[in-house]
Order: C-alpha cells, then sequence, then structure tokens
C-alpha cells in the first residue's frame, strides 16, 4: 500500500519548490513532517500548511552544510516525535558556468550543498533508523547527474556522487531493513529554473518525449511510493521523472 500513516519525515530543502511539494504529499499521505531549510518564515509558512492538512510539522531552520546544524535538527525532531522514519535530502543549488571560468567557491559551494549535506544528513540520522530497524531514504538526485550538461560540471559531478553515495548506502544498511533511494528529476519548473531565457526553455520542451516540463508535485509523488510500505523490496535505485528525456 502507499501509505505513510503516522510516519515521521525529515525533508530538507523544505522551504520551497520540490521540497515543499514533497512535504505536502508526504503529509497528504499520513505522515508527521520536520522541515528544515535557511529561511525560517517560509517554512513557518510551509508547516502552517501541513497542520491544515491534520498533520503536525516542525519546522527547523538549518544549513545543511553545517554538520553542528544538522546535528542539532535531527536531535530536537527525535526529541519531538520519538522517532525518524523517513529521511528526503532534496536539499541544493546551482552555480551554473563554463570550467574554465569556474570559481573554487562555486564548485566547493555547490559540493557541500548538494552532495556534503547528503552524508551529514544520513549520518545524523541513521542511528535512530538502525535502532529501530527501519528506514526509508530518498536523496534528490537530478537527470544532470546521468547525462551531464555543459555548464554544470560542480551540479553534474554532485549530482552523480548522490548516485553512488545512494548505492554503496543501500548495501550498508540493507540488512536493517532500511532502504536508500534516489530520484533523478529532469526539468521541473520551481525557482531553480526559472532563470532559463525562453529559447533554451521552449528548445528544453521540445527535446521532452512528454512534451512538458515537470512539476514538484511529479517527483513528490515518486517521494512518496519511495517512502512507503509498498516499496519495501526497493534499494540502491534510481528512479528517473523526467517525462522521458533521459531513458
Ligand atoms: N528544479 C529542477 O528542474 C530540478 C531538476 C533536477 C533536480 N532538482 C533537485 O531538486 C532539489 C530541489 O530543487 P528545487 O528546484 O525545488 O530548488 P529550489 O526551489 O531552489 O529549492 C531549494 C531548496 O533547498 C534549500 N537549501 C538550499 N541550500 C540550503 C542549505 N545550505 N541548507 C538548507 N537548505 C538549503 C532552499 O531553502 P533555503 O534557501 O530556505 O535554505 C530551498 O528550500 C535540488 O536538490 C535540485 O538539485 C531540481
Amino acid at each position: 500500500m502507499i501509505d505513510v500513516t503516522e510516519r515521521v519525515a525529515v525533508v530538507t530543502g523544505a522551504s520551497r519548490g520540490i521540497g515543499r511539494d514533497t512535504a505536502l504529499a508526504l503529509a497528504r499521505a499520513g505522515a508527521d513532517l520536520v522541515l528544515l531549510a535557511r529561511s525560517e518564515d517560509r517554512l513557518r509558512a510551509v508547516a502552517e500548511e501541513i497542520e491544515r492538512l491534520g498533520r503536525r510539522a516542525l519546522p527547523l531552520r538549518a544549513d545543511v552544510t553545517v554538520a553542528e546544524q544538522v546535528t542539532a535538527a535531527v536531535t530536537e525532531a527525535k526529541r519531538q516525535y520519538g522517532r525518524i522514519d523517513i529521511l528526503v535530502n532534496n536539499a541544493g543549488i546551482t552555480r551554473d558556468g563554463l570550467l574554465l571560468r569556474m570559481k573554487r567557491e562555486d564548485w566547493d559551494a555547490v559540493i557541500e550543498t548538494n552532495l556534503t549535506s547528503v552524508y551529514l544528513c544520513c549520518q545524523a540520522v541513521l542511528p535512530h533508523m538502525l535502532r529501530a530497524r527501519y528506514g526509508r531514504i530518498i536523496n534528490i538526485t537530478s537527470v544532470l547527474g546521468q547525462m551531464g550538461g555543459a555548464g554544470s560540471t560542480n551540479y553534474a559531478a554532485s549530482k552523480a556522487g548522490i548516485i553512488g553515495f545512494t548505492k554503496a548506502l543501500a548495501r550498508e544498511v540493507a540488512s536493517r531493513n532500511i532502504t536508500v533511494n534516489a530520484i533523478a528529476p529532469g526539468f521541473i519548473e520551481t525557482a531553480m529554473t526559472e532563470a532559463l531565457d525562453e529559447k533554451r526553455r521552449q528548445e528544453l520542451i521540445a527535446s521532452i518525449p512528454l512534451g512538458r516540463v515537470g512539476e514538484g508535485r511529479d517527483v513528490a509523488a515518486g517521494v512518496v511510493f519511495l517512502a512507503s510500505e509498498a516499496a519495501g523490496y526497493i534499494t540502491g535505485q534510481v528512479l528517473n521523472i523526467n517525462g522521458g528525456i533521459y531513458m
């Protein structure tokens, strides 16, 4: 059954975009939420939406690149809810640029936010899942981590790194009934993609077999499935939610 009733889910980057839609979808499917991001006001607004759906929501300000802030948030979540069943590593950024001109700070920021954060959040949450002998970890990678994209060496490397990380951790924790999977979205309409100029956008749409850009809820549906009881025999996989742009 696609059901996450009574489960507690931590979603990083839950203040907007795919993370917000994912948090709302998990709440609709019955989960209580822990919402992490840096923008406190936005997190509070998402928490209020979740509470209106009849579920609990705990907004916690945390920069996922800072180990102490991740640990403090996970400790607070455990204190308030007593358990953590689901972790969605969704926080991410882009700092696009051609390699020859890419500044070291743009390389580091993308690797730290997109990849090191996955290491930090998994390390903080895993002890609780191991003790409970139950867990669902879902890492948001990208089609660009699978097929590359000019101007995104830092982003593509971080997202390809997530795929390797997902498979390695899936093997490490499978015996404890913890699954670890990745979702690779294609082109999804959010703040991250609205910077594209109209010409590039139309070219992209023309290359998508399903003929449209995706929405946050397309990705959220995949997260809810992988977080559910129904997906208990799926681990170490990459679920492509991309309109067919990469098969
Ligand atoms: N949109 C797409 O087409 C697309 C395609 C493939 C993959 N993805 C991936 O999907 C995920 C979500 O993307 P999106 O499009 O929804 O992006 P978005 O609208 O820009 O949202 C990014 C989220 O990450 C949070 N975040 C960024 N840096 C953070 C940090 N250091 N600490 C904590 N939170 C941080 C942001 O919150 P604060 O700013 O409040 O901290 C925000 O909630 C990303 O991993 C992205 O790479 C997106």
